[in-house]
């Protein structure tokens, strides 16, 4: 077992980074409200942002299927929705297509990868220590964006042939160009992140009133560099965005702001397909996400170990406690094994086995906590924004997509690279910059997911699509940072284990536990006889406000149900 060192050094890199993710709209502490359920009897598609959703669901209904129908959303969110919607970003898509049989389920990494002059000290100081400042809030943490070449990867292989990427480009292009009034979550986030967007004249710029002031409840957000860039993409492909003066300019804006990346960088980037990561849980089918994604692997493991429970006779306090040590044990193999799987060896296979799960099954107590230092050793967590962005989408055809993808903090680092209109990521951070030292989100790392050239960073989004029958059933995922896994595990086990319908089960106030620090997050909200009895069982229950938004949709007898999310203003559901 290791020692835990440096926690002062630690603890105070966690205080810095506190701000960054209080929110912005003073509801910390409030309990969350009531999902509203929305029924379709042909599609829906649930998105964080309305005008991104209403597109989405308007190509399914002119006969494009899910993966169409994401790809527009994908864009569009990219103009409405810029703290996470993203073409400077990258994430991941999650693909289940009608028709039966495990070959039609798969995924699109298209994570964003390290510049080729990032090496393990990139993010070091002069004395070797982690330096936050320089992996979460320069143009050093800036990861080559992998959107575009994801968006158009998955039209290409598996859209419906229906619409171009023009065609899907199309309204995005249009809001971009025309502008559109600026409301919900992207009021409630401008005020927090000012700051960081005011460094740059780009930036400020475009989100920024001339007076500086964030705009406001109904200004009109007005990008036309943004128009001209997925204008080109339209005409061009992917090439217009990763070769030529838009890539020139991407590298030129990151470099003058003190980064890597050259254009080479660019041109090298590839969206890769990947098998899912699958399993079984009852008798349902898991499939999400594989690494780089840590989010697959985790969930089938907490569900592994939870099999082995009778959940749906026990206590919601028992599941409760079962589920938070399964978390431990997951978050603690996150740690130490995985990263990006073209680099490093990940035991997917064994991590993801009935027989290691119940290994692990058998450490568990199932009266008195496990203290997470027995688990393995550690650091502290920090609460984090909703900077990433989670759509489910089903269409009439029997299709889902399951899609997260993100800037990492919200807006990015904030630099918009002047000409493009291009908003940039700090993905780097999700590297462990530093063995055993946390990134923003507490997570610890060691040598798998060390920084190094041409890698990509562990992530923690899982998006996920659970059949039934060979069907889709549930359709779910989050942003969240490290929050992510646990909030994807309670939607599961409240829809099978609890009988919750959707919105129910996204409404939930949920718990986190990320095995090191040795707490139990619980959100305002949940019951306090359920908090009394964690802590009888030695939880250390701290309540927080935990920042998930799990638009998730549930495919029943009766329709097609979507629940956005109430944790933040402006989700959607819509369907048709
Ligand atoms: O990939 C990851 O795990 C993180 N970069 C996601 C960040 C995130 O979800 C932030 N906000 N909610």
């Amino acid at each position: 077992m290791r020692s835990f060192r440096k926690l002062a050094v630690i603890a105070f890199i966690g205080l810095l980074a506190l701000p960054l993710f209080a929110r912005a709209d003073g509801r910390l502490d409030s309990a969350i409200g009531q999902a509203q359920p929305v029924t379709a009897a042909h599609g829906m598609v649930v998105a964080q942002e309305a005008l991104a959703a209403r597109i989405g669901a308007d190509i399914l209904q002119k006969g494009g299927n899910a993966i169409d129908a994401a790809v527009a959303v994908g864009f569009a969110m990219a103009v409405t929705y810029p703290r996470a919607g993203n073409i400077g970003g990258g994430g991941f898509m999650v693909i289940h297509r009608a028709g039966g049989g495990g070959d039609n389920d798969t995924t699109i990494d298209y994570r964003e990868t390290a510049p080729a002059a990032i090496t393990e000290k990139s993010f070091l100081d002069a004395q070797g220590n982690a330096d936050p400042q320089k992996s979460r809030d320069s143009a050093l943490a800036i990861g080559v964006p992998g959107t575009v070449a994801g968006l158009a990867l998955a039209e290409e292989k598996y859209g419906s042939g229906r619409f171009t990427l023009a065609d899907l480009l199309r309204p995005a292009i249009a809001l971009a160009r025309d502008g559109f009034a600026v409301a919900d979550d992207t009021v409630d986030s401008l005020p927090h992140d000012r700051p960081r967007l005011l460094r740059w004249p780009a930036s400020a710029q475009l989100f920024l009133k001339v007076d500086g002031a964030p705009l406001a409840p109904g200004d009109r957000l007005v990008q036309p560099d943004l128009a001209n860039t997925l204008e080109a993409i339209a005409k061009d492909g992917p090439r217009a965005f990763y070769q030529g003066p838009i890539a020139q300019k991407l590298a030129a804006a990151i470099q003058a702001a003190g980064g890597v990346m050259i254009v080479d960088d660019l041109k090298d980037y590839r969206a890769i397909e990947r098998p899912p990561i699958r399993g079984t849980y009852r008798n349902y089918d898991i499939v999400s996400m594989a690494p780089p994604s840590s989010g697959g692997i985790a969930l089938l493991e907490m569900l592994n170990i939870l099999e082995g429970y009778d959940l749906a006779h026990e206590t919601e306090a028992q599941t409760l406690f079962l589920m938070i040590e399964a978390m431990k044990r997951a978050y603690a193999d996150r740690a130490w094994f995985l990263g990006d799987p073209d680099v490093v060896q990940v035991p997917v296979a064994r991590l993801t086995s009935k027989s290691y799960a119940a290994q692990w099954r058998a450490t568990i107590d199932p009266t008195r906590a496990t203290p997470a230092a027995d688990i393995h050793s550690g650091g502290v967590v920090t609460p984090e924004g909703r900077n990433t962005t989670h759509f489910s989408i089903v269409d009439r055809f029997g299709n889902a997509v399951s899609n997260t993808y993100t800037l990492n903090f919200s807006y990015g680092v904030g630099l918009v690279a002047a000409g493009t209109g291009v908003l940039l990521n700090n993905e780097l951070d999700d590297f462990a910059v530093k063995p055993n030292t946390p990134n923003a989100y507490g997570l610890l790392g060691f040598k798998a997911n060390a920084p190094g050239p041409g890698k990509r960073p562990l992530s923690s989004m899982t998006p996920t699509i659970v059949l039934k029958d060979g069907k889709p059933f549930l359709v779910t995922g989050s942003p969240g940072g490290s929050l992510i896994i646990t909030a994807v595990l309670q939607i599961v086990v409240d829809v099978i284990d609890r009988g919750l319908d959707i919105a129910g089960a996204v409404s939930a106030p949920r718990v986190h536990d990320q095995w090191m620090p040795d707490k139990v997050f619980a959100e305002p909200g949940l019951a306090d006889n359920l908090i009394t009895a964690l802590q009888t069982r030695g939880d250390n229950v701290v309540v927080r406000h935990l920042p998930t938004s799990a638009n998730s949709i549930l495919v029943t007898p009766a329709g097609v149900v979507g629940a956005a999310d109430p944790r933040t203003r402006g989700a959607l559901a819509v369907g048709y």
